[in-house]
């Protein structure tokens, strides 16, 4: 990977894990600098990754390259108004909040910039997340090859041609680590109240569900419709518990949840 100076603002769970990746990768330490108002996860940034840091977001960015904002998205409009004073024009931002569009970036900031909208999802944390990834105007091909290479310390990633697109990566990754962890939630506490304990309802729920994904990912040939026929016997087991869920209209509430979910996005997107 080409080293740029990063600058991230903002030095909470994202920050962690995105210079964890990169520094375990071999990125130069010294080229990252990361701020924040308290004084603790900058110390900790500074033990255990020995990364530059301090509180001063104005001189950080001043020096970097590409500026990364990791702030919440209510912050994010002091922020960019602070950083407003700089001329940003060689330099690239990318984002990680969600709901803020590109055009709001260039009122926050008061000038035109260059911005790489990013969608990360939580298990961005734990090195096996998926980020979607949207390129504004005048990115040039080195930029985009740059910032997919700083996300996918995080994971995989995916590239949207539009906007909009990012709001269905919200519906299918970003909140998705919730959807199904309430069905890890319903299944642990139907295995409980039939008096299983939790801990090992846990364990076997969790390792099916890893078996599950594992097995989507190591046959890209097969359609998951295919690879839920291949373990459904007719007349079998597991044939009575999809009857069950399709007689529950399984699809048409999954359907509506991630219809609500992008309708949510948008929402929002008009709040910033
Ligand atoms: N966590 C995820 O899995 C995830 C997934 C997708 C998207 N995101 C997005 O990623 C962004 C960061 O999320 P996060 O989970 O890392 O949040 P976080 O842990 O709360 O970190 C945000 C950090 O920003 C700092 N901050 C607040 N105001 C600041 C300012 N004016 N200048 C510099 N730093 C400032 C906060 O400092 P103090 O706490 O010291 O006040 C905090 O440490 C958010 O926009 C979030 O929506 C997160």
């Amino acid at each position: 990977m080409v080293e740029k100076k990063l600058c991230f603002i903002g030095a909470g769970n994202m920050t962690r894990s995105i210079t964890s990746g990169l520094v375990k990768s071999g990125y130069t330490p010294s080229l990252i600098h990361a701020t924040n108002p308290s004084v603790g996860k900058l110390n900790d940034l500074k033990r255990d990754l020995n990364i530059l840091v301090s509180h001063d977001n104005l001189a950080a960015a001043k020096e970097a390259d590409v500026v990364v904002l990791s702030v919440k998205p209510h912050f994010m409009q002091a922020v960019c108004e602070e950083l407003g004073a700089l001329d940003l024009a060689d330099k690239l931002i990318i984002t990680i909040a969600a709901g803020i569009t590109a055009n709001r970036y260039n009122d926050y900031f008061g000038q035109e910039i260059k911005l790489i909208r990013t969608m990360p999802n939580t298990p961005t944390q734990i090195g096996v997340g998926m980020t979607g990834l949207y390129a504004g105007n005048n990115i040039s091909e080195k930029q985009k090859q740059f910032c997919e290479q700083l996300m996918l310390s995080g994971g995989k990633v995916v590239w949207v041609e539009k906007e909009e697109e990012l709001n269905q990566v919200i519906a299918l990754a970003g909140s998705s680590p919730a959807y199904f962890f309430l069905f890890m939630e319903a299944m642990i506490a139907n295995a409980t109240n039939s008096g299983m304990d939790e801990l090992k309802a846990r364990a076997l729920v969790q390792q099916a569900a890893l078996g599950a994904a594992e097995m989507v990912i190591q046959n890209p040939e097969l359609s998951a419709a295919q690879l839920r026929e291949n373990v459904t016997s007719k007349g079998g087991t597991t044939a009575q518990a999809i009857a069950a869920f399709e007689s529950g209209n399984i699809r048409g509430l999954v359907s509506k949840a991630m219809d609500d979910c992008v309708a949510r996005a948008q929402e929002m997107a008009e709040q910033y």
